[in-house]
């Protein structure tokens, strides 16, 4: 079943320049969907524009609204210290969101900002903006953290449970991505950082060292 357009889209938005800079610039005034209207700022992508890697988050969290930087929290420490691990520390990298702005629920008579996982339709909203980072970097190899951006880049059917970790073929069949020109040697989907955050105790370790084996199959695409 298609996903009913719900909202305007980030197309409208889109600068004429495809520039890392302009497209950030732009990306600041965006309205494509709702969810600019609780969010402090639009976080955009960050790193190099020749980066051989990108690696695309779900959205912004609360850190990232407040500092308008993508993965610096938690979930960008840890991701980070994974990266290191999977020998990519001196690669180019460029972080990135499935979805630019932060949606987020009130705790009852709390202050806490709750994570609220973005919907399909808003994913399908800022798709363009990502879409435009991936023909700015036209990186080597392409990561997907988590189901919402391994959704948006390989299509709502992908399941990371059973395919995190392969190597998958660029552009993939099914998804909006399908035909994408850009010429990536290797896209492969993760776990999200946050999902080793959260993650039992007992199980952390384990949820880490997938994560860090799964990178470090990402960078045997570069090579
Ligand atoms: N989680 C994400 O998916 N992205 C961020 O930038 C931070 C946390
Ligand atoms: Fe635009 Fe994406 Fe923000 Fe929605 S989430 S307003 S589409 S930048």
């Amino acid at each position: 079943m298609a996903v009913r357009p719900s909202h305007p889209g980030a197309e409208q938005f889109l600068p004429d320049t495809r520039s890392l800079d302009a497209l950030r610039s732009a990306a600041a005034r965006c309205r494509g969907c709702d969810l600019y209207e609780n969010a402090a700022q639009t976080v955009f992508g960050r790193g190099p524009g020749e980066a051989r890697l990108m690696l695309v988050g779900e959205q912004p969290g609360d850190v990232e609204d407040t500092e308008g930087k993508a993965f610096v929290g938690p979930a960008g420490r840890l991701l980070d210290r994974a990266v290191g691990d999977a020998g990519l520390r001196e690669t180019a990298t460029y972080v990135t969101n499935a979805v630019k702005h932060f949606r987020w629920k009130g705790a009852r008579g709390g202050k806490r900002r709750i994570h609220e996982k973005p919907s399909a339709g808003q994913s399908a909203a800022c798709r363009p903006w990502l879409a435009a980072e991936l023909a700015a970097v036209r990186p080597t190899v392409l990561v997907a953290l988590g189901a919402t951006a391994a959704g948006s880049l390989f299509g709502p059917a992908f399941r990371v449970t059973q395919q995190r970790g392969t190597m998958l073929p660029w552009p993939p069949e099914k998804g909006d991505f399908a035909g994408d020109p850009t010429p990536i040697q290797a896209a492969l989907a993760t776990v999200h950082p946050s999902a080793v955050l959260r993650a039992r105790d007992e199980d952390r370790a384990e949820a880490y060292d997938g994560l860090v084996r799964d990178l470090r199959a990402a960078a045997e695409g570069l090579r």
